[in-house]
């Protein structure tokens, strides 16, 4: 597992992430369960999105990210957020863990982290973690809702809970690498 320092994992990071997974005791059986469940999560994609968005939009913290300079929703930003959101959801739903995804989720950390947007400036990682809680929250009533028993469903969550949170710590990894050095 990580040692906790604070530098680019480079190329130890798929077997960090297999750590990690191991850990948390995401295997195969778990992985796919993520994958007989995805049809199911993925009928309510959008109303999922738009839920965590609308969530987002009621917090001025979070909200400040998506408004224009009067204060206005900026509503195509919104729906380009809310397009990223799903297509990241549609990627987590194969529960492919491979070094593509797992690089792809680390710049995904970097780009909150270390980029500025708009009014917002870096989003903090306490929204990282709260989007995530969201996330799961919404992805249980699913499961909860649609699948044939409670049993089922309980697995499900459990699988993709170990899912999110494995994908979480990667994107936060990207919060610990320190800034880029000013040019000169
Ligand atoms: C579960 C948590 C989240 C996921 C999976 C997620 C996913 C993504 C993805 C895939 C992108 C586009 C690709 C990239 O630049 O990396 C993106 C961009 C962005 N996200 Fe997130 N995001 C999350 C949470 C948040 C939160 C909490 C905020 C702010 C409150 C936020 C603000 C932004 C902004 C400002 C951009 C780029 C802005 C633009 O192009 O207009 N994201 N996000």
């Amino acid at each position: 597992m990580s040692d906790g320092r604070r530098g680019p994992p480079g190329p130890e990071l798929p077997r960090i992430v297999g750590d990690m997974m191991a850990f948390v005791g995401l295997g195969e059986a778990e992985l796919d369960a993520v994958r007989r469940s995805a049809p199911v999560v993925l009928r309510h994609e959008a109303a999922l999105t738009a839920a965590v968005y609308e969530h987002l939009l009621s917090f001025p913290e979070s909200a400040r990210f998506f408004v224009l300079e009067d204060g206005a929703p900026d509503l195509p930003r919104i729906e380009r957020r809310k397009a990223s959101l799903g297509r990241w959801l549609r990627d987590t739903a194969t529960a492919v863990m491979d070094a593509e995804r797992a690089y792809s989720l680390l710049a995904m950390g970097i780009s909150h982290s270390h980029r500025t947007w708009g009014l917002g400036g870096q989003v903090p990682a306490e929204l990282m973690v709260g989007s995530m809680s969201l996330v799961q929250a919404a992805l249980t009533r699913i499961l909860h809702a649609e699948l044939p028993t409670p049993a089922e469903a309980l697995e499900a969550s459990i699988a993709w809970n170990k899912l999110l949170l494995v994908h979480l710590n990667v994107i936060l990894m990207g919060y610990f690498l320190p800034p880029p050095s000013p040019r000169t």
